[in-house]
């Protein structure tokens, strides 16, 4: 990843997708004079306008995207172009019905939604350059354009015969012959090896459980196919003017199979839409793990601290399960504001004004159904003005010494039928270890195994399943140089291809933790094992043999009465933490904060109160510290400085308001 002057020019950028093709020219006007009143200087347009911008094969209607960006730079506002390639014409499916999707049962989907194609086809991806070149050839100098965006939210699959004869092709590569395919798919059991390639197929719909091999490298094709879909636009937007920075806009969850961190190193720019699926709390500790995500990633491109973007998030109402949830105020300010102390170089809302019609009619807007008179409107104006006050932030790094490890990889193979328990999940054990760390007021960076630990004092590894031989050896040199080590139950399990490292779990890390695991008790879900010292542990519990670590705490009762649930070790100057369970919410903050302390880490802001928020950026020997109030009340929290958002000089406590956000600049030690 490179990272172009744009992003690290001094501002915080502001703005979101417009999507000006749904709209007649007058609207247009509105809307740019709505912008400049909400200081907005970046716009994302054309995601969704492919069959505007070709209406027919090789016919192209660009006139008015001339006018939208002419428009834009008349009035200041720069804009990330995207290539609309997730949703392709009508007439693009009734030309290649062979380059649908199909899914795992083998049905064939059809137009009428997006993101429905195969990207393995041919066809498509020659379409999808194809539009990409015209925009490159037209748009490449503008004036207007800041950053292209290519695509929206790769995360399609697909079943069909190209993706077979692609996958057959990545599998030739990535294994280099049948035999060793056989060996890493464990062929030999229930009798699947496979004598030709011909006969190596796409997981598809079958009887009794799938082959795990099969199914992880299926996932790892697709990312990689995903991101040659990515690269091939990327490097003729290139071509075409090599001065303006591309991305693509990652989506999170479970269901993506795109390995974000190794995409990362073809971005110039790291960028993340995020919507919290949460109403209480947890949307705030949603909102930090994702923006610490994004962070990590974009180190993870540039081997050092780069900037990275909040490309989407809601102005307003956001999906939870069975509804949507109407942001109470002040609420979209303050986690934008959260993702800018994490390192975000700005805030962008998906979308600028609500459509009339169409699959998300009622999705949050900056300008609602109900137009810019309104509370939204209002906030989002204000907050374009705190963005402005804040740019002297933007040198700041995020400020952590304690890193937990995200592998995309770990996360799809605990998925795969026939582990020992259902609904094992290593993105939800990243989360709740993060959320420990965020309610003791510990900062975190979210790293991917591999990464340079410069400043690391304490690595967590929560159930990072799989453990390729350089992640065992990163691992290791970690503690042999010092830095504190916390794994917990299904790490280091299996390898590479999810083949299980024998000899007791957790294989790969026996020795470092000085501990032996002899059997899996997964709990039922509503099965809680007691600890000693009051706490539970859930979802899962182990037989642990001591081999030079001693007890923490231990299993009260049933079958695994008085042995050890958590451990702890020393090898050299560095403690070893092993926990068998998932601990209680409140046992594990004691646990993580103890971890810490014990490695010589402490809370960010340790005077600030519960529900208090803290985030310190430094740049040299100026630091700015970031306070989100998630409470109800009025807080103080004991500082000196200067506050960024009133312009008020701080000299004993700085005064947050309920639901409010205070930026201080730290007097200088
Ligand atoms: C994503 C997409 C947008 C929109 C939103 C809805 O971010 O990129 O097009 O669908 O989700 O939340």
């Amino acid at each position: 990843m490179t990272t172009k002057g744009l992003w690290i020019d001094g501002r915080l950028r502001y703005g979101g997708d417009w999507n000006p093709e749904q709209w007649p020219p007058e609207v247009w006007h509105d809307d740019v004079a709505l912008m400049r009143a909400a200081g907005v200087d970046l716009v994302t347009v054309g995601v969704f306008a492919w069959s505007r911008l070709e209406p027919a094969p090789g016919r192209y209607t660009l006139d008015w995207l001339d006018r939208v960006l002419d428009l834009l730079h008349d009035n200041g506002i720069q804009v990330a172009l995207a290539t609309p390639t997730a949703s392709p014409p009508p007439w693009f499916t009734s030309a290649h019905p062979g380059a649908m999707p199909v899914t795992a049962d083998g049905v064939r989907l059809h137009h009428g939604s997006r993101d429905t194609y195969c990207a393995a086809a041919p066809a498509y991806r020659a379409a999808a350059r194809g539009i990409a070149q015209v925009l490159a050839t037209r748009y490449a100098h503008h004036p207007a354009l800041a950053l292209w965006r290519v695509h929206n939210e790769y995360g399609t699959t697909c079943h069909c015969a190209h993706a077979e004869a692609a996958f057959r092709r990545w599998l030739r590569e990535r294994h280099g012959s049948l035999d060793a395919l056989n060996d890493a798919w464990v062929t030999s059991f229930w009798g699947q090896h496979y004598a030709d390639w011909a006969q190596v197929g796409a997981p598809r719909a079958t009887q009794y459980l799938a082959n795990p091999g099969q199914l992880l490298d299926f996932r790892r094709f697709w990312s990689d196919t995903l991101l040659c879909a990515y690269t091939e636009q990327r490097d003729l937007l290139r071509a075409a003017n090599p001065a303006v920075p591309i991305t693509t806009n990652y989506v999170l969850g479970d269901w993506v199979p795109v390995d974000h961190a190794r995409w990362a190193r073809e971005v110039d720019l790291v960028a993340v839409d995020h919507y919290p699926s949460r109403v209480d709390g947890g949307a705030e500790e949603q909102t930090a793990l994702a923006a610490d995500l994004a962070r990590g990633w974009a180190r993870h491109g540039a081997g050092r601290p780069a900037p990275w973007l909040l490309m989407e998030s809601a102005p307003n109402q956001i999906h939870v399960p069975g509804r949507m949830h109407t942001k109470e105020p002040g609420r979209m300010t303050r986690h934008s504001l959260a993702h800018v102390a994490r390192g975000s170089a700005g805030v962008m809302f998906f979308q600028w004004r609500a459509p009339a019609g169409g699959a998300e009619r009622f999705h949050s807007a900056v300008v609602s159904h109900a137009g810019a008179d309104t509370r939204v409107f209002r906030e989002a104006t204000r907050l374009g003005a705190a963005l402005g006050r804040l740019a002297e932030t933007t040198p700041g790094r995020v400020q952590a010494a304690v890193a937990i490890a995200y592998d995309a990889a770990s996360g799809w193979a605990l998925r795969h039928p026939g582990m020992p328990r259902d609904g094992l999940d290593h993105p939800g054990e990243v989360a709740a270890a993060h959320r420990a760390l965020w309610h003791a007021g510990i900062t975190t960076d979210l790293i991917t195994p591999g990464d340079p630990l410069d400043g690391c004092r304490l690595l967590v590894l929560p159930a990072l399943y799989l453990a390729a031989d350089a992640t065992v050896d990163w691992v290791r040199r970690h503690v042999h140089a010092g830095g504190h080590l916390l794994v917990t139950w299904l790490s280091g399990v299996a390898d590479t291809h999810a083949r299980i490292r024998l000899g007791g779990y957790p294989g790969a890390y026996r020795d470092l933790l000085g501990v032996r695991v002899e059997e899996f008790h997964p709990l039922a879900d509503d099965e809680r094992a007691p600890l000693t010292g009051g706490g539970t542990g859930r979802i899962w519990s182990e037989t642990v043999h001591l081999t030079g670590a001693e007890t923490v705490t231990g299993y009260l009762g049933g079958v695994l009465d008085g042995r050890p649930a958590i451990t702890r070790h020393r090898v050299g100057d560095a403690h070893t933490w092993y926990v068998s369970t998932r601990p209680d919410q409140d046992t594990y903050r004691r646990l993580l904060t103890d971890a810490a302390r014990l490695a010589g880490v402490e809370a960010t802001c340790p005077a600030a109160p519960p529900g208090v928020e803290a985030v310190r950026r430094r740049d040299g020997d100026q630091s700015w510290l970031f306070l989100l109030n998630h409470t109800d009340r009025t807080q103080r929290v004991p500082a000196t400085g200067h506050e960024l958002l009133t312009g008020e000089p701080v000299t004993d406590a700085v005064t947050v308001a309920p639901g409010g956000v205070a930026v201080l600049r730290e007097a200088r030690r």
